[in-house]
C-alpha cells in the first residue's frame, strides 16, 4: 500500500461539527481515485498510539482539483474530533493510497438513473458520486434522499442547492430531517421502507436498469435491502458503503474452540512468525507484536488488510467485507480472523 504525506490545502467547517480537509497533490504525481473510494489517515500519536481511520472522498475526480474528505465528529470518537480541533492549514497527515470498491464507474454515452440514499456523515462518497456523475454522463439522472437530523445538520447544504440549480433537469435533492425547526416545509422522520418506495416510484425508477448507492446507519441500509429484495433488483446494481461495522446477530466463531496458535504471515518479502492469544484476530496479534501490517477500518469492512490463507484453518468474525467466491479461494480479512488450526499460513501482497 502506498502512503503520502499530503498537505492540508483548506479547512472548510461545513457544519457545527463537521469539516472538510482538503489536500494538495504531491508534487510528483495526482492522486488517482474513483468517486466513492476512501483514503485512510494515520496519526502518530493520539493518547501515546498510532492510529488510522478511513475516509471517502468528498471530492470528485472529475471536478474537483484537490483531494478531500470530510469529517464529523463522533460523540467521544478519537479521531474523527482530533481532525475536527488540531488540523491547519499547511500541516502533513499521513494518508494511504485510496482504496475501495465502493465506486462509481462513469460511462460517458450512459442514460441512466443513480439513485443516492444517505445520511448524516455518509453523504460524503455520494456527493462525489453526484458531482462525478452529472460532469461525465450528460444523459444520466441523480436523485438524491438525504436524511440529517435538523436544518443545521445537513452537510454540504448550499452545494447541493449549487448543483440542485447547475442541473435543473438532471438532478435533484430530498431531504428528510428527524427533528426539523417549526419552520421546516420539507419531510420529516427518517429513511424507510415505506417513503423511500414512495420517493422511488415519484421518480419513475426502473428496477431493472437503475443503479442505487447508499452510505448510511444499518437500520436505514436494512430498511433499503427490504426493497431492492422486493422487487428483485440485481446485485451488481445494489452499492453499499458502510463506516461502522454491522451488529453481529449472532458470533460466527465460537470462542471455546479458539486456542493459542503460531501463525505465518508473509508480507513485502518478510516472514513473520508469531502467538495469536485465544481473544486475539491475527491482525490484533500482529501489531502488539509491533508487525507492520496493512490495515485500516480494523472491522472486516475496507478491505486494506486483505491476506491469502494458504495453509491451515482460519475462521472470521465477520464475512460481509468479501464475496462468496474470495472466501472460496482462501482470502480472508486478518482484522477479523482467528487461527482455528495449528500452522496457518497468511500471504498478503
Ligand atoms: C470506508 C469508510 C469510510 C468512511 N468515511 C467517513 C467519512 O467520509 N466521514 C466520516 O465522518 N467518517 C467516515 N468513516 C468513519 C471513520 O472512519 C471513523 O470510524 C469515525 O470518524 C469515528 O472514528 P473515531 O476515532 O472518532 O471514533 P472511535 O474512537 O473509533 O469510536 C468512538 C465510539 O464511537 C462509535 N463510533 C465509531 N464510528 C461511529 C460512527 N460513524 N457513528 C456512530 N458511532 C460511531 C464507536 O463504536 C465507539 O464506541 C468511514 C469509515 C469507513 C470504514
Ligand atoms: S482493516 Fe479494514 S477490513 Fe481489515
Amino acid at each position: 500500500m502506498k502512503t503520502y504525506f499530503l498537505q492540508v490545502k483548506e479547512v472548510i467547517q461545513e457544519t457545527a461539527d463537521t469539516v472538510t480537509l482538503s489536500f494538495w497533490h504531491p508534487i510528483s504525481e495526482q492522486i488517482k481515485y474513483k468517486a466513492g473510494q476512501f483514503i485512510t489517515i494515520s496519526i502518530p500519536t493520539i493518547d501515546g498510539k498510532k492510529v488510522k481511520r478511513s475516509y471517502s472522498m468528498s471530492s470528485s475526480p472529475a471536478t474537483d482539483s484537490a483531494v478531500a474528505v470530510t469529517v464529523k465528529r463522533v460523540p467521544n470518537g478519537l479521531v474523527s474530533n482530533y481532525l475536527n480541533d488540531n488540523v491547519h492549514t499547511g500541516d502533513f497527515l499521513e494518508v494511504i493510497e485510496p482504496m475501495g470498491s465502493f465506486f462509481f464507474e462513469p460511462s460517458e454515452n450512459a442514460n441512466r438513473n443513480i439513485f443516492l440514499f444517505g445520511a448524516g456523515s455518509g453523504i460524503t462518497p455520494l456527493i462525489s458520486i453526484a458531482k462525478t456523475t452529472l460532469k461525465t454522463e450528460s444523459n444520466t439522472k441523480v436523485h438524491l434522499l438525504y436524511g440529517n437530523r435538523s436544518e443545521e445538520s445537513i452537510i454540504f447544504k448550499k452545494e447541493l442547492e449549487i448543483l440542485e440549480s447547475q442541473y435543473k433537469e438532471r438532478f435533484s435533492v430530498h431531504n428528510i430531517l428527524s427533528q426539523p425547526s417549526d419552520t421546516w416545509v420539507g419531510a420529516k422522520g427518517r429513511i424507510n421502507q415505506a417513503n423511500t418506495t414512495l420517493w422511488l416510484k415519484d421518480a419513475s425508477v426502473d428496477f431493472k436498469k437503475d443503479h442505487f448507492f447508499m452510505c448510511g446507519p444499518e437500520e436505514m441500509m436494512d430498511d433499503l435491502k427490504k426493497i431492492f429484495e422486493l422487487y428483485d433488483v440485481d446485485k451488481s446494481q445494489v452499492h453499499y458503503e458502510r463506516f461502522n461495522a454491522p451488529m453481529q446477530e449472532e458470533d460466527t466463531v465460537n470462542t471455546d474452540e479458539l486456542k493459542r496458535q503460531t501463525v505465518k504471515v508473509i508480507y513485502d518479502g518478510d516472514t513473520h512468525d508469531f502467538v495469536v492469544e485465544p481473544h486475539q484476530t491475527i491482525l490484533e496479534a500482529a501489531l502488539e507484536q509491533d508487525i507492520d501490517l496493512p490495515y485500516s477500518c480494523q472491522a472486516g469492512m475496507c478491505t486494506a488488510c486483505l491476506g491469502k490463507c494458504t495453509d491451515g484453518k482460519v475462521k472470521m468474525d465477520e464475512e460481509e467485507g468479501l464475496t462468496e467466491k474470495e472466501i472460496a479461494q482462501g482470502y480472508i480479512l486478518t482484522c477479523v480472523s482467528h487461527p482455528m488450526s495449528e500452522g496457518v499460513v497468511v500471504e498478503i501482497d
